[in-house]
């Protein structure tokens, strides 16, 4: 295979980059977490938020995967709601309930009191997460930071948790559209501050997640978030780290997530991966998708599906083979590692 002049440079970032392979690169989003027995371990002992604030062993969980499951790339261990606490807002992970926010924020007002912070220093323990994990991984196996794109980050400030219709989110935008804009306006500069100090200390690539923007029609996340967005990936441009742009749901909006940015576009498992090359164009490099359940599945069912999944990649040098969504609790740990193996094997 003709390789080019970034042949030194790890299999996943020269996919992110659309280049020429010898494998096609495979991790997972949240591959480090519950499923993986030597994180609950550590959970029984340390509250999540304590893990993030805590370097050596933020880094310790970040690694665990990497050990395990022979995965090309690692993902910092962090959570996107972090830098909400700076920024004043009290936020707590309740068990089975997921995060709580006991301030959230619902009118202009609220969001005018918003703390402008500067982030790099109150989020300080990531960037030194971020310098151990780069000491003790494999020079082949890049870093990956990553941050809440602005919309995902405001649904959490302002639902003040997890929501399924996003009615306080959507009737802020609706009500007050300058208070909206000031606050996914503000969201964007805090995100864009983070994630240059991430890779200041040592990230190789950026994830941005903007998990729930499919709750948007195309058109309302063209007028409402797509600016905000957009300023993020423009301004990591000059930093020169490939940059991945991530959503559920938005299979009838991938072309306005691209056009807000990033190197590669994340699918959930509901568009076919060529369909996405084909809406996107060949020249896209594209992450995902297999389903997350089917990690539930028994060995040859998934080996069917990696197979399918990789027919639809056709080998295309810009795939980067991951889940549509995160690894779920109580997912075999076999399984996670197996698709590792058969994604190498079959690419090889
Ligand atoms: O391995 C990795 O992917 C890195 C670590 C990571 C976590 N959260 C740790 C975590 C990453 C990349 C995230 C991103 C994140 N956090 C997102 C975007 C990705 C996505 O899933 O769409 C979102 C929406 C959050 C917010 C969040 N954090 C929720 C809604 C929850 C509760 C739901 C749940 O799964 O429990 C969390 C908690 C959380 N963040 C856990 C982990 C490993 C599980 C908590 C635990 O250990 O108790």
């Amino acid at each position: 295979m003709a390789l080019t002049a970034t042949e030194d440079l790890p299999r996943f970032l020269r996919a992110a980059r659309g280049q020429a392979l010898d494998a096609t690169p495979v991790w997972f989003m949240r591959q480090a977490g519950r499923y993986l027995p030597e994180y609950r371990a550590i959970r029984a002992r340390h509250s999540l938020l304590e893990i993030c604030a805590r370097p050596a062993i933020a880094a310790e969980v970040t690694l665990q995967p990497v050990t395990r499951l022979g995965v090309d790339a690692a993902i910092l261990f962090a959570d996107i709601l972090l830098p909400l606490v700076p920024m004043g807002l009290e936020l707590e992970f309740q068990a089975g309930e997921g995060p709580v926010i006991h301030n959230p924020v619902r009118t202009g007002a609220d969001i005018d009191a918003l703390r402008t912070v500067d982030v790099t220093e109150a989020l300080g323990s990531v960037m030194e997460t971020i310098r151990l994990v780069r000491e003790q991984l494999p020079s082949d196996i890049p870093l990956i930071g990553f941050a809440g794109a602005p919309f995902t980050m405001a649904s959490y400030a302002i639902e003040g948790g997890s929501s399924r219709t996003f009615v306080e989110t959507k009737r802020l935008m609706y009500t007050d559209p300058d208070a909206w804009h000031r606050l996914l306006g503000g969201m964007a500069e805090v995100v864009f501050d983070y994630l240059r100090a991430q890779v200041d200390a040592g990230a190789q690539a950026i994830q941005l997640f903007d998990s729930w923007a499919g709750a948007l029609a195309e058109q309302e996340y063209r007028e409402f978030v797509l600016p905000h967005t957009r300023l993020i990936f423009e301004r990591l441009k000059p930093l020169d780290v490939p940059t991945i742009h991530f959503g559920v749901g938005t299979h009838h909006m991938l072309e306005a997530m691209r056009e807000a940015g990033g190197d590669v576009t994340g699918l959930d498992w509901r568009t076919p991966l060529e369909e996405g090359w084909r809406r996107l164009g060949p020249d896209a490099s594209i992450q995902g998708n297999l389903d997350p359940t089917l990690l539930f599945a028994p060995l040859p069912v998934l080996r069917r599906s990696v197979i399918d999944l990789l027919a639809r990649a056709e080998g295309r040098p810009g795939h980067i083979f991951n889940l549509g969504h995160g690894v779920l609790p109580g997912t075999p740990v076999e399984n996670v590692r197996a698709v590792v193996d058969f994604v190498h094997e079959l690419t090889a």
